[in-house]
């Protein structure tokens, strides 16, 4: 059989080291394997490439996608006569859509059209209904929290509170587990549960009790009254570019508290690194379900994590609605910070 492979919406790492674990099975059990280029635009475009064993082999453990990625939506676009067009050409039996809701969203539009279509989820975010991990998050906290807990000491030593901004969009997963993995005493994320004064009052108790300077954490996402958003850029999925509200909040800090402090936007960052052995594991794990599925006949399906088993879902019941932290765990989190 033939199969297609894409990798859609922002990257993270592991990705690199699932596209060797799909090649591996695939063509060790003698069946074809090419690369869309840059997400749906190379199914809009007809841009597609083999994908060379050695060169995979050679990219495992490295950060981003040696696809490339971009967010371009072809449902929305009108382009999905052409992403058929593609597949017919190219003589795809399977796609393997790999990425966070907007990506598994076009997937699961394309399944209803009668294609064999496999999704994989792989964001930072975690914010995919139906897997208890999304690929890339282990890692991206692992990223977050070392540079996070090597900047501290020098905060400490200049006695300027830090404000970290994570990424995320409307799921506080990242800012949470990296507020757990470090020594933050506050952390605000669109979730609710803490809002600014609370945050404010809870670094300032910090610094009081400890002497040192406080370290909070708030997520891209979160909601504040004066960084207004109205004007803000919007991708091909209606996706707000949200970076930026931790300097807002640092401006009400100062205002609230006369200290002005350091604000760190872990950006970027939070994408690279060496995928820790749990992205790993996952990657491999996604990887054989998905092509196990396929080779059953199955589509319109998503692989997950569920429990310590890689098990399967219909698209349609996980995309659309995103997977935000429950009130209880976020609760219970909240106990845990800094005092
Ligand atoms: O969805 C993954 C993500 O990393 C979000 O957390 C973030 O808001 C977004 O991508 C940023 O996207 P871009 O790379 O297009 O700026």
């Amino acid at each position: 059989m033939r199969f297609g492979v894409l990798t859609g919406g922002g990257d993270s790492a592991g990705i690199n080291d699932f596209l060797y674990f799909l090649a591996q099975r695939l063509y060790r059990e003698g069946h074809n394997l090419i690369g869309f280029e840059n997400s749906w635009e190379g199914l809009i475009l007809n841009k597609a490439r083999e994908l060379d064993h050695n060169q995979l082999e050679a990219q495992r453990f490295t950060p981003g996608t040696l696809l490339g990625t971009a967010r371009r939506n072809p449902i929305k676009e009108g382009k999905t006569n052409d992403v058929l067009a593609t597949l017919e050409d190219r003589g795809v039996d399977v796609l393997i859509a790999m990425g966070g809701d907007d990506t598994l969203g076009v997937a699961n539009e394309l399944a209803k059209q009668g294609l064999t279509v496999i999704g994989v989820p792989q964001t930072i975010d975690d914010d995919l209904r139906g897997t208890e991990r999304s690929l890339g998050y282990a890692t991206a906290v692992k990223m977050s929290a070392d540079a996070v807990n090597a900047t501290v000491n020098s905060n400490i030593a200049h006695d300027r509170d830090m404000i970290v901004e994570a990424m995320g969009r409307d799921a506080g997963w990242l800012a949470l587990a990296i507020a757990i993995n470090t020594p933050a005493c506050a952390v605000m994320v669109p979730e609710g549960r803490m809002d600014l004064d609370e945050m404010i009052e809870a670094m300032q108790n910090y610094k009081r009790r400890t002497g040192k300077a406080a370290l909070a954490v708030v997520a891209e996402g979160i909601e504040l009254e004066s960084f207004d958003r109205s004007t803000a850029a919007r991708d091909a999925f209606g996706n707000i570019a949200y970076e930026g509200v931790s300097h807002g909040v640092a401006a009400e800090y100062k205002k609230a508290t006369g200290r002005s402090p350091r604000v760190q936007v872990l950006g970027y960052l939070m994408r690279g690194g060496t995928p820790v052995p749990a992205d790993v594991e996952l990657a491999a794990g996604f990887a054989n379900k998905a092509v196990d599925l396929a080779l059953a006949g199955r589509t319109g399906e998503m692989v997950g994590l569920a429990g310590k088993e890689i098990k399967s879902q219909p698209l349609a019941d996980v995309i659309g609605v995103k997977k935000t932290i429950p009130a209880d765990v976020l609760s219970e989190k909240l106990k845990l910070l800094a005092l």
